[in-house]
């Protein structure tokens, strides 16, 4: 089989190697990858909001299975286009894809569905918003409605605060047409841990647990990130919790699904605050985690390939989800600056010194004139396996300690907090 992986972080660079390891797979392609999707698979030179070349390549390629990494081109209606076109594609269509697209439409779902999730309000107006947060108290939080690549959410903790936001987005349109609706809800004060699910027909079956570490600094200190260390199993997770989340959530989100008539083949990624014991949703994204997928990957069994297959035709049973018995975490080596500004195009060195429990997943890496530098604020991801949680603590750190590249920074308390 020809597999093309669509995106160019570390979630793709796990999805290939993962794929890589299928007995059906030939040969892998990914659009645009990066230095490390590059030793395993061809790199593409298209972005992956370009449906209509994307579409003209594998067509013309005759790729056996597309995998869609991140959200935006599934917002688009990726999944819809190559369906049309009769191309196998493991994601899921625009309608889903609303579930993280649009903040309003998740909240709306979960509502109708008595989902357990922060009381909230909708706004486009400037004026009704101002008015609408005398509703809430403080820290309250401020959602754009659309896609803002990790950048539109924000805790406010005072009035001015919360007024200068809603100016930014309604007013100012700091985010675009992404931001002509907000959403503002209740500040939720818990432990937060991700669920990642594979859905299809009726079905909607976790994953392992993952818990991501968000903030930038240690004591989770600073801004919020794109994640920047993760680890599975999440600490937190237990029987009662798992009883809980399957009780109130999935099967709640089940029963919408086939209410709104959604036709949701892919991955639910379920953002969770676990408030006094009781698991409430953040919000939902239809895509794999990044970096959850860098800790689940490798404490998979199964084929990922017969996996896509089964969830693209709905063959799909819980039995064909199989996990060793490791644990995993990872530390993301990050440019110092990320999650605002910094440098790239530093030379990468000692890479290939790790030892044998750690996999390092590239998030932003190129390789210019042979050699691999930094290419983004997030650059690699450690993933170290362990059989207890200091032996996977100790492997991680002693091999991030090996690497090496100028301005490297990263947090020292993952899977310690
Ligand atoms: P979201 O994209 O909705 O997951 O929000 C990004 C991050 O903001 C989450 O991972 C949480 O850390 C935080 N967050 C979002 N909504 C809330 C809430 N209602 N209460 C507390 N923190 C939140
Ligand atoms: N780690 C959070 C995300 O992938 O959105």
């Amino acid at each position: 089989m020809k597999v093309l992986v669509l995106g160019s972080g570390g979630r793709e660079h796990a999805l290939c190697w993962k794929i890589a390891k299928s007995s059906k797979v030939s040969k892998i392609y990914c659009a645009p990858g990066n230095g490390g999707t590059a030793e395993l698979a061809e790199n593409m030179d298209i972005n992956v909001d370009d449906i209509d070349k994307l579409l003209e390549f594998a067509l013309e390629n005759n790729i056996d299975l597309t995998v869609v990494g991140p959200e935006q081109p599934l917002v688009l209606g990726i999944v819809d286009r190559f369906q049309e076109e009769g191309l196998k594609i493991f994601g899921v269509n625009k309608e889903c894809a609303r579930l993280e697209g649009s903040k309003e439409f998740s909240k709306v779902f979960m509502e109708k569905y008595n989902i357990p999730t922060a009381k909230y309000k909708t706004f486009t107006d400037l004026e009704d918003a101002i008015e609408g947060i005398k509703e809430f108290s403080y820290p309250l939080v401020i959602k754009a409605d659309g896609l803002c690549a990790g950048k539109g959410v924000v805790i406010c903790h005072s009035e001015d605060e919360a007024k200068d936001t809603l100016k930014d987005i309604l007013g100012n349109k700091i985010f675009g047409d992404e931001g002509n609706k907000v959403v503002i809800e209740e500040f939720l004060d818990g432990v937060e841990t991700s669920l990642l699910c594979v859905v299809t027909k009726d079905k909607i079956v976790p994953m392992e647990s993952a818990k991501d570490y968000k903030k930038i600094y240690d004591g989770d200190k600073g801004p919020n990130t794109g994640g920047v260390g993760c680890i599975s199993p999440s600490p937190i997770f237990n029987e009662e919790l798992s009883e809980k989340i399957e009780k109130n959530i999935l099967n709640n989100i089940r029963y919408g699904l086939a209410k709104e008539n959604l036709d949701f083949r892919g991955i639910l990624f379920i953002g969770l605050m676990v408030v006094k014991g009781e698991p409430k949703v953040l919000e939902f994204n239809t895509r794999f985690g990044d970096p959850e997928t860098e800790v689940l990957i490798p404490r998979l069994d199964s084929d990922i390939v017969e996996l896509f297959e089964k969830t693209i035709d709905g063959t799909f049973m819980k039995s064909d989800l199989k996990w060793n018995n490791d644990r995993a975490m990872t530390v993301v080596l990050v440019s110092e600056g990320y999650p605002n500004e910094y440098e790239k195009g530093f030379k990468i060195i000692n890479i290939d010194k790790v030892d044998n429990n750690t996999i390092v997943f590239h998030n932003g890496t190129k390789i210019v004139d042979k050699d691999l530098v930094t290419n983004g604020g997030r650059v690699l991801s450690v993933t170290s396996l362990g059989k207890t949680l200091d032996e996977t603590i100790k492997n991680a750190y002693e091999n991030v300690e090996k690497i090496n590249f100028s301005n490297m920074y990263y947090r020292k308390d993952i899977g310690k907090i």
